[in-house]
């Protein structure tokens, strides 16, 4: 059982809901019995993502601290396998409103964030105990699923323990609530220390997932080197060196059903690594839809990301009027930090022949930008593993990442030497050290049998799950 807050393309804001789609269905085609368990946020009725999914006749009581609440349950397919289904925990009180964490149009978190998930934790629970589909391994992903943590490893009297698995996607975000809420969702007060979930006298949910744990994942072997480091472990680096073994990465793999140029439905013309030429076609489509110029000479350089600190936005603003003089075009498909959304605007209002920036979040978009684009650039200041990337090389688009966490363990430096790489990687976290793997990676563009080996050896890799 796999209990996270994100499953594309029921609920995606990031690279958590595509992990959620892709290793599930991959566990099921080992022959493991997996569900997932997601909210049931209103946006998934509304734009009509349920239709392949049934409400059961019932309703399930579910223990929350002192109080019965009632839930309800809709379930269906997820995958080609019929060994992996989806869940939907349905409690309108909780999850039928205007966003998912918090208010839509921004405004931060709602203010019942704690009840809202440890219900959803009890509830997958619970309701696995009353279909009798009790499962041998719980999995919880980020702050969202901690308590899962807690609750799985108290189960009813007349159920076996299951094993607890947690990952960690982003330690930047940990879910802090109040003390008062420790009752009112029934933890154990025991745990209200500091080899629990305490922190800084605040219940902290992804502190619980990491201490109610049996063995705790994150999404890429070098991320998980990183956060044991207190530059990089956000307070919880002591925690996480005492883990030891029951600590390790394991870097995220793409869902090539959704994510393969060659039968994805979103792009005009679909294209593998023996027809390359079709990709071209890509990008002169994209150019024509965004009214850029058609110009097949030059390297059309592409990112799509939340706009924040961690994505390296601010590298990127600062690196690419400079890049510009040089003659390449840049596509940026991105929401997030409101400074910064104004900050590419600005960009692209001043180099309107060059840039063009899509502010909003549109998946269609974001697959056509993977395939049109000659290069994809990422210069996150952290990375726990990233999926772009993956889905650049797959595309052949070859990426320019700096290397940290799971964008140095997946990208190997093109060398033209040994004719080996898969992408271009930078260390320091500067626009000048930016820029100059950018201009490295325009010179190989240039060389149309370097850079045409190269996209084939990206396009090669098995970066399946
Ligand atoms: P993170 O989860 O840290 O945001 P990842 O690289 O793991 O980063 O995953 C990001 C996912 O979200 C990818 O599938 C990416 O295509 C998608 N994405 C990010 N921003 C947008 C956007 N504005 N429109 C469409 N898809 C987006
Ligand atoms: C987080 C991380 C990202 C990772 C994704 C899926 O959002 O920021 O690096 O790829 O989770 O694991």
């Amino acid at each position: 059982m796999h209990v996270a807050s994100e499953l594309t393309p029921f609920a995606k804001t990031g690279g958590l809901g595509d992990v959620l789609a892709g290793l599930p269905p991959a566990l099921a085609a080992r022959g493991h019995e997996v569900v997932v368990v997601l909210p049931r946020y209103r946006h998934i009725a509304e734009r009509g993502l349920d239709s392949t999914l049934a409400r059961r006749l019932r309703r399930f009581p579910v223990q929350l601290g002192p109080e019965t609440i009632e839930v309800e349950l809709w379930e269906g397919p997820l995958g080609a396998s019929q060994r992996c289904r989806v869940w939907l925990v349905d409690h309108p009180a909780s999850f039928d409103r205007d966003g998912m964490y918090g208010p839509s149009g921004g405004g931060g978190d709602w203010p019942d964030n704690a009840r809202r998930y440890a219900l959803f934790c009890k509830a997958a629970l619970a309701i696995a105990d009353q279909l009798d589909w009790w499962p041998d391994v719980v999995h919880a992903h980020d702050w969202q699923a901690g308590p899962a943590m807690i609750y799985a490893k108290s189960p009813p009297s007349h159920r076996p323990h299951p094993r607890r698995v947690f990952t960690v996607h982003n330690l930047v975000f940990q879910g802090y609530f109040p003390e008062a809420v420790i009752e009112e969702l029934g933890f154990p007060r025991s745990g209200f220390g500091l080899d629990g979930y305490e922190f800084y006298g605040q219940v902290n949910f992804l502190k619980a997932g990491l201490t109610y744990a049996e063995h705790v994942t994150t999404v890429s072997p070098r991320y998980a080197r990183e956060i044991l480091s207190p530059e990089t472990g956000h307070g919880l680096d002591g925690l996480l060196r005492t883990l030891g073994k029951r600590l390790s990465g394991v870097l995220n793999g793409i869902d090539d059903h959704v994510w393969s140029p060659a039968r994805d439905p979103y792009l005009p013309r679909p294209y593998d690594a023996h027809t390359l030429w079709e990709k071209k076609q890509n990008k002169q489509a994209l150019q024509r839809e965004l009214g850029l110029a058609q110009r097949a000479d030059l390297p059309l350089v592409g990112s799509i990301s939340r706009l924040s600190v961690q994505k390296g936005t601010g590298l990127l603003l600062e690196a690419m009027p400079r890049l510009l003089e040089d003659g390449l075009q840049l596509v940026v498909l991105g929401t997030g930090d409101p400074d910064l959304e104004a900050a590419m605007k600005k960009l692209a209002a001043a180099h309107s022949d060059r840039v063009r920036v899509h502010i909003g979040f549109d998946e269609g978009l974001a697959h056509r930008i993977t395939a049109a684009c000659d290069l994809y650039v990422m210069p996150s200041q952290f990375e726990p593993c990233g999926l772009n990337q993956l889905y650049a090389m797959a595309y052949g688009s070859p990426p320019i990442v700096r290397a940290v966490g799971g964008l140095d363990d997946s990208v190997v430096d093109f060398d033209g030497k040994s004719g080996s790489g898969t992408g271009f990687k930078f260390g320091a976290n500067t626009d000048v050290a930016l820029e100059a793997a950018v201009r490295r990676a325009m010179i190989v563009f240039r060389d149309t049998r370097a850079y045409t080996a190269l996209q084939r050896r990206a396009m090669s890799q098995d970066l399946s799950w």
